[in-house]
C-alpha cells in the first residue's frame, strides 16, 4: 500500500522535534549535530532568537496580503538586496525552483522584446541542479531527473562542466542565456574556478547572452562572501536565490539588472505567496545579519578552521576519503568508500551530513556554527570514518 506521504524520498528513520543552533533533538530525545542545515537552509541555525522574534512579531500583525497591494516588508527586503548586490530589481518567490522558472522566463522575454524571439536557448552544465519543475528538470538534463517526464520543455542544452571550447561553440545567436551555479551543490560541491566564471562573463558580453547565476545553494554568505560570484569580481545579469535567505522560512528571489528585467511588465509574472510579509520579515533579518562584513569574516575563519580539520581527516582515512572541496561553509568530502555508507556511519555518530552526486558528502552547517561544534563534528567524522574503514573490504 502506498504510504500516506508520497514516497519520493528515501528518508532516514529520524524524526526531530526541536532544534537549537547546530543541534537537533529527536522525538526520542537523542541529540544530533546538524551539518546539513536543511540542505543549506537554516543559515543561522535552528530557532535563532533574532529570526524567531522577526517571525513572531510579523505573525502577530499580518500574515498575508495579495501582491495586488503594497507590501512594505517586501519593499524593505528588495531595497536591501538592491543595496547589497549588482541588482536593480527583485521578484520574490517561495522556492529555488520558482526562481529558476522566472529566470528562464525573464531571459526569453528579454530577447522577445528586443525583437529576437528566436533567442530562446538556455545553456546549462552537466551536474547542474536547478529544481524539479518541468522547466528546471529540462535545464538540468540529468537522466535520473527527466526519465518518464517527457516531453521536456525545448530550448535547453547541457554542456560539459568547465569546457570553455564547448561553451564557445554552443554560444550561437539562438542563445538567450547561460545558467550556472558558481558552486554546484547537488552536483557534488564542484566549484567553478574564478577564471571560468570570468571567461563565461566575457563570452556572454561578446555574444549578448544573459548570464544567470543560480546561487540558491551557494548564496547568502555560504561561500564566505554574501554571494559566491563576488569572489571572481564579475556580476551576473540575473541571479536566483532561495534556501538561506529565508533561514528556514520558504523564501526565494530573482535578482536582476534593469536591462535584463526590461521585458517584465505588469501581468508578465506573478505569485500568490511570493514576497509575503512573514517570509520577507524573516529574510530582512537574515540579510541584516549575514551581510555584515564581521559576520562574513567569521564564516571565513570558521571555514579555515573546519577545512584544516577536514584535510587532516582525509589524510588519516585514505580508504574512506579522497579530498576536501568547496568554499566557505559549503564544503564537500569526495569519498572513496560509498558516500551513502559514510552518511549512515555519520548517523551512527549522531551527526547529520548530506550525500551529493560524484560520491561526495556535503557539509553545510549553520553559518554561525561555533568553534566547539566544529571540533565536535571533526571528532564524530573521525569516529565514523574509522567505522567505515573497518567494514570496507
Ligand atoms: C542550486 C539549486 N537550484 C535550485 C534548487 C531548487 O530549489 P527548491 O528546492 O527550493 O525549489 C536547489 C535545491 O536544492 C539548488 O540547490
Amino acid at each position: 500500500m502506498i504510504p500516506s506521504v508520497l514516497p519520493t524520498y528515501n528518508r532516514a528513520p529520524l524524526a526531530f522535534e526541536k532544534g537549537e543552533g547546530s543541534w537537533l533533538t529527536t522525538v526520542d530525545g537523542a541529540r544530533y549535530l546538524d551539518l546539513g542545515a536543511g540542505i543549506a537552509v537554516n543559515a543561522l541555525g535552528h530557532a535563532n532568537p533574532d529570526l524567531v522574534a522577526a517571525l513572531t512579531a510579523q505573525a502577530g500583525n499580518l500574515w498575508h496580503v495579495s501582491n495586488l497591494y503594497q507590501i512594505p516588508q517586501q519593499q524593505k527586503l528588495a531595497d536591501m538586496l538592491v543595496e547589497h548586490t549588482f541588482a536593480d530589481t527583485v521578484f520574490f518567490t517561495n522556492s529555488g525552483t520558482e526562481a529558476a522558472e522566472l529566470a528562464i522566463k525573464m531571459a526569453r522575454k528579454y530577447w522577445y522584446e528586443k525583437g529576437a524571439p528566436e533567442r530562446i536557448e538556455i545553456l546549462t552544465f552537466d551536474g547542474a541542479f536547478h529544481g524539479r519543475s518541468t522547466g528546471a528538470i529540462a535545464a538540468a538534463g540529468s537522466e535520473k531527473m527527466v526519465k518518464g517526464f517527457g516531453p521536456l520543455m525545448p530550448g535547453f542544452k547541457s554542456l560539459p562542466f568547465g569546457d570553455h571550447d564547448a561553451l564557445r561553440a554552443a554560444l550561437t545567436n539562438k542563445v538567450a542565456a547561460v545558467m550556472v551555479e558558481p558552486i554546484q551543490g547537488e552536483g557534488g560541491i564542484r566549484v567553478l574556478p574564478d577564471a571560468c566564471l570570468k571567461g563565461l562573463r566575457d563570452l556572454c558580453d561578446e555574444t549578448g547572452a544573459l548570464m544567470i547565476l543560480d546561487e540558491v545553494q551557494c548564496g547568502v554568505g555560504r561561500s564566505g562572501k554574501l554571494f559566491a560570484h563576488e569572489w571572481s569580481g564579475i556580476t551576473p545579469d540575473i541571479m536566483m536565490v532561495a534556501k538561506g535567505i529565508g533561514g528556514g522560512f520558504p523564501l526565494g528571489a530573482v535578482l536582476a539588472t534593469e536591462n535584463a528585467a526590461s521585458g517584465m511588465v505588469a501581468g508578465s509574472h506573478g505569485s500568490t505567496y511570493g514576497g509575503n510579509p512573514l517570509g520577507c520579515a524573516v529574510g530582512a533579518k537574515v540579510l541584516e545579519i549575514v551581510a555584515d562584513p564581521a559576520f562574513l569574516a567569521e564564516v571565513n575563519r570558521k571555514s579555515s578552521l573546519f577545512r584544516q580539520g577536514l584535510e587532516g581527516l582525509v589524510a588519516s582515512h585514505p580508504d574512506v576519503y579522497e579530498a576536501v572541496r568547496g568554499a566557505g561553509l559549503i564544503l564537500g568530502l569526495k569519498c572513496k568508500a560509498a558516500n551513502t555508507d559514510v552518511v549512515k556511519a555519520n548517523y551512527a555518530q549522531n551527526l547529520l551530513t548530506v550525500p551529493a552526486a560524484d560520491n561526495v558528502i556535503r557539509l553545510l552547517p549553520a553559518l554561525n556554527i561555533t568553534d566547539e561544534d566544529i571540533a565536535e563534528a571533526l571528532t564524530r567524522l573521525d569516529k565514523a570514518a574509522t567505522a567505515v574503514a573497518a567494514t570496507t573490504p
